[in-house]
């Protein structure tokens, strides 16, 4: 007998039990979630003998990134209620994945962008999608604001994450983990402040069902040139390499506040070279390939491990630390090529190849 096949039916699906849906919600599905949770040997041995490094792998998500939790849920949600179009602000994300559920679900999608600060990737989706697209001279923070206006004008539906059912969607992460182990420590980069809002509500609601005992502390991690939460007042001109979070009024920063105090954690800042950093060693010691705003995460776990926060607080055993890897790297190959050394050429000779190829074995 052929082993019974158990077919993933999406997070909708998987958790409705937790998700505002009922018998009448039409479920718009990519088969979103279910993502890798991969221990980090070899970034464990640099970083710190005190912790087991996890990395949840959202870029393994279909359009690449963790929005597809929230948006499965915001465009079913639209759906039922009878909406022919959605609307977001991004820094690239939202709209690819906006633009993904909206064709799936036969509605119009409209995307407002910061001129010039997309990854070229995330554009792609938006525009492959069918999603109308229009650029603003100005930031994120100023699309939102023109996104809220129309939302509030016109019939259709807001789809950032300040639209509560991406949150219920985004939630569903901590979940998954939580399917495994409950982490010690979350590490998660911090743009609008969703998604620390999300995992935070997502695990205090699992624990108040009784499938967990313990929280984690929650470490989030803005970009020091976009760094609101941290420095206490919005940055009107937020700057960094890690578009993903160049954010400089997040939307649900009191939340993320809450996270952070609730969970005794933390909110701290890294520089774009600690993000590059991490980006690089996440791919070339893992083989994990995440966009550089998502190893803010996993730079902020470096930078603490440094300060020996880890140690400080050891116990007996070694703590679990989870680091969401919250995008794809292929969503921005123009940061991989300037990150990476420049492509030799050669002519096709064997001995001039070797020359180059770093190879240590002696020949056969
Ligand atoms: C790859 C990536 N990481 C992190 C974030 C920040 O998430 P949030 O805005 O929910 O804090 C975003 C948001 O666009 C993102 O695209």
């Amino acid at each position: 007998m052929p082993e019974k096949k158990i077919l993933y039916k999406g997070l909708i699906e998987t958790w409705r039990k937790y998700l505002p849906v009922s018998k009448k919600t039409p479920v718009i599905t990519l088969f979103e979630g279910n993502t890798p949770l991969i221990r980090a040997l070899k970034l464990e041995k640099i970083i710190s003998k005190d912790i087991e490094l996890y990395l949840k792998f959202e870029g393994m998500n279909p359009t690449g990134s963790f929005k597809d939790r929230g948006m499965t849920l915001a465009v079913s949600k639209a759906k039922e209620e009878g909406a022919n179009a959605v609307i977001c602000a991004s820094t690239g994300n939202t709209s690819a994945s906006a633009a993904a559920y909206a064709a799936r679900a036969g509605m119009q999608c409209i995307v407002i962008l910061p001129a010039g600060k997309i990854a070229l990737g995330k554009l792609t989706q938006a525009l492959m999608h069918g999603a109308t697209v229009l650029a603003i001279d100005g930031n994120f923070d100023e699309a939102l604001n023109i996104v809220k206006e129309i939302a509030s004008k016109y019939p259709v539906t807001l789809v950032n994450s300040i639209n509560p059912y991406r949150i219920e969607g985004q939630k569903t992460g901590a979940f998954e983990i939580c399917g495994q182990f409950t982490p010690d420590y979350h590490a998660i980069p911090v743009g609008n402040a969703g998604n620390i809002t999300a995992y935070w509500k997502g695990y205090k609601e699992f624990k108040s069902a009784g499938r967990i005992k313990n929280l984690p502390v929650m470490l989030g991690f803005q970009a020091e040139g976009a760094a609101p939460i941290v420095r206490g007042y919005p940055v009107e001109k937020p700057e960094t390499l890690a578009t993903a979070i160049r954010i400089g009024n997040p939307a649900s920063w009191k939340q993320a506040e809450a996270a952070r105090d609730e969970s005794k954690g933390l909110i701290d800042m890294v520089s774009d070279e600690e993000i590059v950093n991490a980006y690089k060693l996440a791919a070339a010691l893992e083989g994990v390939y995440c966009e550089p705003g998502s190893a803010a995460s996993l730079a902020g776990v470096i930078k603490l491990a440094k300060q020996k926060y880890f140690s400080k607080r050891a116990g007996s055993k070694k703590a679990k630390v989870v680091c969401i890897l919250t995008g794809h790297g292929l969503k921005d190959p123009d940061r991989a090529i300037k990150v990476s050394p420049p492509l030799v050429t050669v002519i096709p000779v064997l001995k001039e190849i070797m020359k180059h190829l770093k190879f240590t074995g002696a020949q056969k």
